[in-house]
């Protein structure tokens, strides 16, 4: 007879994206991990692995990942909600258990952790986020021992409350800003892309190890260092990673931040001139100029074509782009008169600002 007690399996977790890539981090944590997806809501993506390693901070289309405390849709909009708050974080959740699973994951504070309280909430709530702070701690008391700390900056622990409308979900953080800000960028860029979009980018063109990856405005680099991570971490294969952008400064800093992971070839030229063979580059990643920064006074439906144009010519047979831009009819305008089909689009929201992603094939 097996005498060992059988294992309970482990706590939920969740996970925080760009509204708009819920699916797609789905998928990456079922490819990556062999997750199984339990829901998804707006930029949020709850999901069960079979066991919680440091895998789940290797995740690139998240900016943060938890364990899963408790949840709720039936929040009320009243004074009532603080009461289930407390009592819900008292009662629903394993903290001793979620506490031992963190510092597996992330060191282990030595002495009297510091821990920190974030409550993240929208809506029309007759409660100010103060009081469901409160909520929180008082829900917490048992849980967190009466010496340990709260401290405001580089907490040991994080206990994070986020609500929109009636919905709440409350769980521990096991990433840390590195997951959503990387290691790698060390220069920003005004209008520089968040990695995670970046990421998903370079999922949907499908990038091979020993491919040849044009970025032709690449700003900061984000796509070119998230085009290589991605190859590295599924197949340990390289590829070729080559840049230009028309301003200077901009390309010292993607020099920068890729000097660390292989850096690349880099080069001060126009997009819509590139100095580049016919057929040589096997996928084009571009967030392209729009908005508020860019969009004033410009002609961007010529930008576009003449851009496309280009990168109908370096593509190779069978070449995929992936484009980023607000402007999505001039972009598809733009495909359109240079032959290029629109194989997807992936439309997300960037600071509440919609902006849509398209994947492009030569005809
Ligand atoms: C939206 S930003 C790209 C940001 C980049 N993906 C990043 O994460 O930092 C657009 C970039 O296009 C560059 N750009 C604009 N017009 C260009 C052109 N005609 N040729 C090359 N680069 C251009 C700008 O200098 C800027 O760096």
């Amino acid at each position: 007879m097996n005498s060992r007690k059988p294992q309970t399996p482990p706590p939920a977790c969740y996970a925080q994206t760009i509204p708009g890539l819920e699916q797609v981090a789905s998928d990456e944590i079922r490819d990556r991990l062999g997750g199984e997806i339990l829901r998804t809501g707006q930029g949020l993506v709850v999901f069960k692995v079979p066991e919680i390693t440091a895998d789940l901070l290797e995740l690139r289309t998240v900016e943060d990942v938890f364990l899963f405390a408790w949840g709720s849709d039936q929040l009320s909009y009243r004074a009532l909600d603080l009461d289930w708050i407390e009592k819900w974080t008292k009662s629903k959740a394993d903290w001793p258990r979620m506490l031992a699973l963190h510092h597996s994951i992330r060191t282990k504070p030595k002495g009297n952790p510091g821990y920190w309280l974030v409550v993240q909430q929208s809506g029309k709530h007759v409660y100010q986020r103060q009081y469901t702070r409160q909520a929180l701690a008082r829900g917490l008391g048992q849980a967190i021992h009466p010496k340990w700390r709260v401290v405001e900056e580089n907490a040991d622990i994080e206990f994070w409350l986020t609500i929109e409308g009636t919905q709440a979900i409350c769980g521990l953080r096991l990433s840390d800003r590195t997951m959503r800000h990387r290691t790698y960028k060390r220069e920003h860029r005004p209008a520089s892309l968040r990695p995670v979009l970046a990421a998903a980018m370079a999922r949907a063109a499908d990038i091979q190890p020993g491919m040849v990856i044009l970025d032709p405005m690449c700003g900061a680099g984000t796509l070119l260092a998230e085009a290589r991570l991605m190859v590295q971490s599924n197949g340990k294969g390289k590829v070729r990673l080559l840049g230009g952008d028309v301003d200077a400064e901009a390309l010292d800093c993607a020099r920068l931040n890729l000097r660390t992971m292989g850096g690349g070839t880099f080069c001060r030229w126009d997009a819509r001139r590139l100095p580049l063979a016919e057929r040589s580059v096997d996928r084009i990643l571009c967030n392209l100029p729009f908005g508020m920064a860019y969009g004033v006074g410009e002609n961007l439906g010529q930008l576009y074509a003449a851009t496309f144009m280009e990168m109908k010519r370096v593509l190779r047979p069978n070449g995929l782009g992936v484009v980023l831009t607000s402007e999505v009819a001039a972009a598809r305008q733009a495909a359109l008169v240079c032959r290029l089909s629109v194989a997807g689009s992936m439309r997300v929201r960037i600071l509440g600002q919609p902006a849509t992603y398209l994947t492009l094939r030569g005809v």
